[in-house]
């Protein structure tokens, strides 16, 4: 497994260009099942994510071409089950399932692994497709679903910790070829999801609401193939302005969607950090001084949880002390304790994380736990003073495209150490 060798304390300076969001793509990709004719999607970054998504469909049957961030996919003919040991292993593969009870009104998909930030329940996902008449039974580690005919119903898809974001692109996209209307109420309001609602409505789908809690999906009989551009990534553009303000260097984000990112840039400017805003580039740097803040972390507008970790490291240099609470998933502190090894001074209460913040960090080798607190680990090791190696990177390489290259143009000291 690579490692990450860093050099803090060095200030980034330059300019980093945004890649395609993860966590659009990865769904779009699903839908592209819903058509038998060619969709070409393009700003793809290049994940194992998105790779893997790739080998998911093409064990499905589908022809995936992928080549200078465009993929090609075409799902002419298509098989109801797939290569279950990729399946199991990406969570995001659970978004297949409504397409292809759609297309095929019968799948077999296994059960996403939980994870290290939590237990990762799909009932919510089953629920709005049996509300559409699907017959589905959890057995040996799969759904096994069957529906006949999928019939437009209205459904409350709202939990425990609110909207789910690929329960409603599961049901959108079940619901394009349904019979009828169906109406989604509490629905995730994503730009991720509105990315998908976009590309579906392009294949012909009549969608209204995506990006409100009330979503419409008017069924039709067939979809047919498009080209789609996917949005800028926002949870990677939060994470490099965060890099800027905790090494006290200054970038230009290029390409990013400032709207997407409210909450984040509202509590960054809460904090001290200087934001410039010129169109869709961002010039970002740290203010005279930190301000501890308190944040909680909540659905779409809210403060997102995908960059909870990131937020917490830029406290860890602010004196004071800062509260940062998650209320989306029930356990995503992982990186607290890779943190008190470079002598951060976190106490954990609950739903709650203490940031004591002010002492510098120290380098010291660490362990990437789940994809953005290993985001969190390379921050925290570029503005330690010494040397800090992140240990298990291919958390990191799910979803950041290149992440040590665009760091090193903005001056970061960062190696990529291939394990022997
Ligand atoms: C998506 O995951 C993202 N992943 C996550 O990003 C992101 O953190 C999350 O949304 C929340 O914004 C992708 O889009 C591929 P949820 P998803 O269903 O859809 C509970 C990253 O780092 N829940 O919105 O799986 C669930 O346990 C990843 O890029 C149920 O209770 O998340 C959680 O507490 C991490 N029952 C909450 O809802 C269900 O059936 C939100 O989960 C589904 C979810």
């Amino acid at each position: 497994m690579d490692s990450l060798l860093i050099k803090g304390g060095i200030p980034l300076e330059g300019e980093v260009q945004i890649s395609g969001a993860k966590n659009a793509v990865l769904p779009i990709m699903a839908g592209a099942l819903l058509t038998e004719e060619r969709c070409i999607i393009r700003n793809v970054p290049d994940l194992s994510d998105v790779r893997f998504m790739g080998q998911i469909l093409a064990s499905l049957g589908a022809e995936v071409k992928f080549e200078a961030g465009t993929l090609e996919i075409q799902a002419a003919k298509l098989k109801g089950t797939g290569d279950y040991d990729l399946i199991r292993k990406m969570r995001g593969s659970i978004c297949i399932l409504g397409p292809l009870l759609a297309r095929l009104h019968q799948a077999k998909v296994s059960l996403p692994g939980g994870c290290v930030i939590g237990s990762r329940p799909v009932d919510l996902h089953l629920k709005g497709l049996a509300a559409l008449g699907a017959k589905l039974k959890v057995e040996g580690g799969y759904v096994l679903a069957k529906a006949p005919r999928l019939v437009g119903a209205d459904i409350f898809l709202g939990g425990r910790s609110g909207p789910t974001v690929l329960g409603t692109a599961n049901l959108m996209m079940a619901a394009t070829l349904a019979e009828g209307v169906t109406v989604i109420e509490s629905a995730a309001c994503e730009p991720e999801v509105v990315d998908l609602a976009n590309f579906l409505i392009s294949m012909g789908a009549k969608i209204s609401g995506a990006g409100s809690p009330t979503i419409q999906v008017q069924g039709v009989d067939a979809l047919h193939g498009t080209e789609h551009e996917v949005i800028p990534d926002r949870i990677e553009a939060a994470t490099f302005a965060i890099a800027a303000a905790a090494t006290n260097g200054e970038i230009t984000i290029l390409g990013s969607r400032p709207d997407h990112l409210s909450a984040v840039l509202d509590k960054l400017r809460e904090s001290g950090v200087k934001i410039d805003r010129r169109g869709r580039t961002l010039v970002v740097s740290r203010g005279p001084r930190l301000n501890p803040v308190d944040i909680t972390t909540l659905p779409y507008a809210g403060f997102p949880t995908d960059v909870q970790a990131q937020m917490m490291v830029l406290m860890t240099l602010t004196p004071g002390l800062s509260i940062i609470t998650e209320r989306v998933f029930e356990s995503r502190f992982m990186h607290v304790s890779e943190l008190a090894r470079l002598g951060a001074e976190i106490s954990i209460e609950g739903p709650s994380a203490i940031v004591k913040g002010g002492r510098p960090l120290s380098g010291a080798p660490i362990m990437a736990s789940d994809l953005r607190a290993s985001a969190a680990l390379v921050i925290a090791g570029m503005a330690a003073r010494g040397s800090t190696q992140v240990n298990r990177v291919y958390h990191i390489d799910r979803g950041y495209e290149r992440i040590d290259d665009k760091l090193r143009a903005l001056g970061a000291r960062i190696q990529r150490v291939k394990e022997a």
